[in-house]
Formats: C-alpha cells, structure tokens, sequence
C-alpha cells in the first residue's frame, strides 16, 4: 500500500521528523522558509503538510494540493491558515495547544520582570560603559506586590499567567472573548484603566487586530505598563511607540510584532520597551513537544484516526 506523501515546511526535531517517516513520505524543506511559488509547487501531491506559523496555507494553497487531507500547525496560533477555506475543502487543521503553555507563560513573567525592574535597560547601561556607581535613587522600577494584573485572553496562557501572579501578590482581573456572565470576566475598557500591568493573551482574529489601539493605550494608567506575547498584530506598533514617547504609559515588553521580523524603528530607540524575538515557546523541551504533537496530529489523520488536538 502507498504511504501518504507530507510536506514538512521547516527542520523540527529529529525525534518529530522520525516518526513521521515512519508512517509517511516526507518531502523536507531543511532550507530558508518556502515562498508561495514554492509552497505552491511542493504541495501539488500531497496529503499532509506539517508548517510553522510562519508558513501562510491560505485557500490558493490549498487548491494547488487537491489531495491535500491536513495541515498540522507546530503552533498554538493558527491564525497563518484559512481555516474557513480547510473547512469547506474537508481539510482538517490542528494546532498545538497545552504543551507551550508554561514555557509561554514563564517568559510572559520574564517580560513582566524586566520591565518593571528595568533589568534590560540596566544591561544597555553598563555594556555602554555609563553606570557611575551605587546612588540612593538610581533606575527605580515598580515593586509588584499589591499591584494589578491585567489578563486579556483568559484561555490556557492567560490562565497560567495568571496562575504565577499569586507568589509575587498581585490581584488578578482579565477579559475574556468566550465569557458567559458571572465568570468574573471585566469589559476591556474596565481593565486597561484599573491594571497596572496589562498583558495580551487573546488570539489574534479580524475582531482583535488592533485591540490595542491609541484608544486603548490612552485608557491605561500612567505608571502601567503592557506586555504582548499573544500575536504582533493584536498591538498597533505605532500607536504604542506614541504612547511611550508621551509618558501615555510607563513601559512595554513585546515579543511579537506586527510584521516580524521587522520591529518598527521608533521602539527600537526607546529605553522604555523590551523587545524579544519571539521567544514565547522557545524552549527545547517545548518546541521538542509541540512538534512531536503536530506530527501525531498529521499521522494520525493520515492513518485513518482521529486527529488528538483539530482547531475546531
Ligand atoms: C504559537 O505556538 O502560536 C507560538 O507563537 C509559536 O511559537
């Protein structure tokens, strides 16, 4: 019997690529990401595609591979495929949620920490040869204890967030898309003005492209601080880099970015702002998991199963 035939987009562990290639044909693109000429090309006869979130599977793709039976994200977001369009093709997407969660939320709390101990400006400081020694009143930052966090998303992230705010005494109060009454869910105007950190969780759809707005920015208090490790787009850049330059709010920390991997110049001269490269699921034990995942996710629709974590 013929195996079916994969494409797998980018290099991911070997211990994921394994056991794929012990059920399927793998086509491997081990170079720089596919352009959608060549992703285009490459999917022509195939039944699996195993791709990053940065690998945009829209329905122009999906009509050049019309065998094409999934897609397996190695990502939670899976906002790089038209999921409409999988689904009236009888594709079935998954996505690779819960094994991210912790290591998302663990550099959330490294954001968190940085900016408001300004540990990375302090780093800049001295690598430039400008620390002039101990004084009293020298790079304050803002203690956490008492304070309020904000949690925008209060699905598997937001939710361990949240969960690592108790030991450091932080009150917690969130939003939430998907929210029934009585939750305990807050409408986002509520949050933004009573957080004094606000960090984004929701994942980004038309309805939170530039959640976070000028509008919104303005509604935060002044001394508070933002943190993004959900999706670049969900924060309009250049509303956030007027905010900081107007002491509209204190600081930022962002790991993603509205057009990664360009970061948009104003924020990069500010010292208000930590700018990650998208680090949020960046461990060897998660990225190890998530793709592990995918690839069970993939053999599995292609051997007749149930695929373990399907997007909807
Ligand atoms: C995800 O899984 O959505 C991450 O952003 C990729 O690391």
């Amino acid at each position: 019997m013929s195996r079916p035939a994969v494409l797998l987009t980018r290099r991911i562990p070997s211990s994921a690529v394994a056991t794929l290639e012990a059920s399927c044909d793998v086509d491997r693109n081990d170079g720089d990401q596919l352009s959608p000429t060549e992703l285009k090309a490459r999917v022509a006869d195939k039944e699996g595609i195993v791709c990053l979130f940065t690998d945009a599977i829209s329905a122009d793709v999906m009509d050049a591979a019309p065998r094409l039976k999934v897609i397996a994200n190695v990502a939670v977001g899976y906002n790089n495929i038209d999921v409409a369009a999988a689904t009236a093709r009888g594709i079935i997407v998954t996505n690779t949620p819960d094994v991210l969660t912790e290591a998302t939320a663990d550099l959330t709390w490294a954001l968190i920490m940085d900016i408001t101990r300004r540990v990375s400006e302090g780093d800049r400081l001295i690598r430039r040869g400008a620390w002039k020694g101990w004084s009293f009143d020298f790079m304050l930052g803002s203690g956490l204890s008492g304070k309020t966090l904000g949690i925008i998303g209060f699905g598997r992230i937001g939710q361990a967030v949240a969960a690592r705010a108790v030991p450091f005494g932080l009150r917690v109060i969130y939003t939430d898309g998907h929210a029934v009454p009585g939750s305990g869910a807050i409408p986002l105007d509520r949050l933004l003005a009573s957080a004094d950190i606000v960090s984004v969780h929701c994942p980004l759809t038309p309805q939170t492209r530039h959640l976070i707005n000028q509008a919104a920015l303005a509604r935060m208090k002044r001394s508070a601080y933002l943190v993004n490790t959900s999706r670049g787009p969900v924060l309009d850049e250049a509303a956030l880099a007027w905010a900081l330059k107007n002491g509209i709010i204190s600081g930022a920390a962002l790991d993603v970015y509205e057009e990664e991997p360009t970061v948009l110049p104003d924020l990069v001269t500010l010292e208000n702002v930590v700018l990650t490269p998208h680090l949020g699921s960046a461990t060897t034990e998660t990225r190890t998991a998530m793709a592990d995942l995918a690839v069970r996710n993939a053999v599995a629709v292609l051997t007749g199963q149930s695929p373990l974590t399907p997007v909807s």
